[in-house]
């Protein structure tokens, strides 16, 4: 299995990163140090995690020169007004403790309304309707160009050496294509066992655009790495049910980013094991036999399969 994937500009990406959703503070700078020193070189990352002030630190802890390191972060979706992005992206460099991202995501298509701030700073919540529901920005939800418009910038000033998007389908990337300077270099989204995407997987591969997985092992708990037949294959293996699902997605082309922070798994994670051209077909059959199961629930009022249902006029513009 290979150790990198290349992005549709040329630069590498290692195939397994470390994920920190959800990594508490507390525990995540260690989890981070320890996965550099086991002998990850990418970590993914986000402003939305709150997190990302001990990550730097467990960055700095891991004693890797960052040249050889591969960070990864995202716009969150209440910073797309393009006089926001810059500092969004200023904050999340000095969280970090770094001078600039390997890679740098929308992290979800739709913006998010915010109240205003004074200049120079950034919004640190939603606004809020009076039933308490977040409101979108439907301008800059029907059109994330102006967004992407500051991040093509970023590249342009060496903040960020690529750019990509998260939790985008196929329709929303499609548009954001036909005006794209810089072509997204990948689309972060769901993919595992109960959450394959196989249709979204190869529309994106065939526009050359790198899926990376989020929530591999099926989120809190990993409760994909003891299903049937990922115990019987790991058995066969002689590994984790972990790893047979890491090693799944590397091998249909998918950029898995597996979280812990329990060090004896993190180290164990990044192992990779060669499955078979047979093996691989038979776990991406089970995988569409599962019942459907998504972590992160796009069925919120606020997000997008929704949100696109009640916009009919959005759809196959
Ligand atoms: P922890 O962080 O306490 O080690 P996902 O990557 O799909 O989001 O899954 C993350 C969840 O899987 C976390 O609860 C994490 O627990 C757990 N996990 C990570 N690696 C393993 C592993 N090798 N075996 C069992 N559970 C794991």
């Amino acid at each position: 299995l290979p150790t990198h994937f290349t992005f549709n500009n040329g630069k590498k990406i290692p195939s397994v990163g470390l994920g920190t959703w959800q990594s508490p503070p507390g525990q995540v700078r260690d989890a981070v140090a320890s996965a550099i020193k086991s002998g990850y070189r990418h970590i993914d990352c986000a402003w939305a995690y709150r997190n990302e002030h001990e990550v730097g630190e467990g960055i700095k802890l891991g004693g890797v020169p960052r040249e050889e390191l591969f960070i990864t972060s995202k716009l969150f979706e209440f910073h797309h007004k393009p006089e926001h992005v810059r500092l969004a992206l200023k904050d999340t460099l000095k969280n970090l403790g770094i001078e600039y991202l390997d890679l740098y995501l929308m992290h979800w298509p739709l913006a998010a309304a915010t109240d205003p701030v004074p200049e120079g700073q950034i919004p640190q919540d939603y606004k809020y309707d009076s039933d308490g529901k977040k409101v979108v920005d439907k301008d800059l939800s029907d059109n994330v160009v102006p967004t992407w418009r500051e991040l093509e910038k970023a590249v342009d000033d060496g903040l960020v050496r690529s750019i990509g998007i998260s939790n985008f389908n196929i329709r929303r990337t499609r548009l954001l294509l036909k005006d794209a300077r810089i072509k997204p270099v990948a689309d972060q989204v769901e993919l595992s066992f109960t959450c394959p995407q196989p249709e979204l997987v190869a529309w994106l591969h065939k526009n050359d655009i790198l899926p990376q997985a989020y929530s591999p092992l099926g989120s809190t708990g990993a409760s994909h790495a003891s299903l049937k037949e990922i115990d019987e294959l790991a058995k066969k293996h002689n590994v984790e049910g972990a790893n047979i699902l890491i090693s799944w997605q590397v091998a249909r082309g998918c950029n898995p980013l597996p979280k812990s922070v329990t060090p004896s798994r993190i180290a164990n994670n990044s192992k990779l094991v060669q499955l078979t051209k047979e093996e691989v077909d038979s776990l991406e059959k089970a995988a569409l036999q599962q019942p459907h199961k998504r972590v992160c629930d796009q069925s919120d009022d606020f997000k997008y399969d929704i949100y696109e249902e009640k916009h009919p006029e959005n759809n196959d513009k």
